[in-house]
């Protein structure tokens, strides 16, 4: 039998442990959230300075500011698929997605502000717009405030599970109505502001769905045939 005073140690030791990874794992995600929040407002003080604060700038700066904060959601929605299907050296992806998704939300809050900022100057857009990207920005605090660990344990895998898909699903679906919302042209100034990110959108749920299957293969394989 070990002495109870190895077990107490052991035990204290793992606490320490653990308190140490969620404490480098904070400091990950807030240095994530830090510097996707600086760099989409740098970005959007860049371009009203060059185009004016007024209507034009601030439309050009919201569409800057989405196109970077859709790569980091990209980044968090297709991470594990990337990984899955590509093998280790994607792990990055995989390992990182939380904070992908962390530096998603706050980079979008630069878009918000953006326009609120179009409110300010009176040209704020319809309300249908308020409605359909507002439940979208609803789901992506939603999401990054169950990512805090004691709350993702509260809620469980299964409920996580579910509110992630519908939630990051209804993120892209709104990213994808406003990529397309121009009909399809030849220009080079459409195909580089929009066509990557079309490509992109198409490519997302295409891989988390193919990384899936490829899942479900591997565990009717390594199911026991039935005896005969
Ligand atoms: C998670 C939530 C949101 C997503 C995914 C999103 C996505 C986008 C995207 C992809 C663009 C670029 C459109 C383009 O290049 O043509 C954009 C621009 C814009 N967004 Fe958002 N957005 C969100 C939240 C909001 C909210 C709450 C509003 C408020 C109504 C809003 C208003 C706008 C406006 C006015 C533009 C500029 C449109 C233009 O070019 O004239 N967005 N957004």
């Amino acid at each position: 039998m070990r002495p109870a005073v190895n077990v107490a140690t052991t035990r204290v030791q793992r606490v320490l442990e653990v308190s140490i990874r969620d404490t480098i794992r904070s400091g990950e995600a807030i240095a994530w959230m830090a510097g996707s929040f600086g760099a989409a407002l740098l970005m959007a003080i860049a371009i009203l300075t060059c185009l004016g604060a007024n209507e034009h700038g601030t439309d050009d700066a919201l569409q800057a500011t989405a196109r970077f904060s859709f790569l980091l959601f990209w980044a968090a929605y297709s991470g594990s698929a990337l990984a899955a299907l590509f093998g280790p050296r994607w792990r990055f992806f995989k390992t990182s997605g939380r904070s992908f998704g962390l530096a998603f939300a706050s980079a979008h809050l630069v878009h918000f502000g953006l326009v609120l900022w179009l409110c300010q100057i009176g040209a704020a857009p319809p309300l249908g717009s308020f409605v359909f990207f507002g439940i979208a920005l609803l789901w992506t605090y939603i999401l990054a405030i169950l990512s805090v660990d004691w709350l993702h344990q509260a809620i469980g895998h299964k409920s996580w599970w579910w509110l992630s898909t519908i939630g990051l699903n209804y993120i892209l679906f709104a990213f994808a109505t406003d990529f397309t919302r121009f009909p399809f042209r030849t220009d080079p100034k459409y195909i580089l502001a929009y066509l990557p990110f079309i490509i992109l959108t198409v490519a997302a749920p295409v891989l988390r769905l193919t990384a899936w299957a490829q899942r479900m293969i591997g565990l009717l394989r390594q199911r026991p045939s039935p005896a005969r």
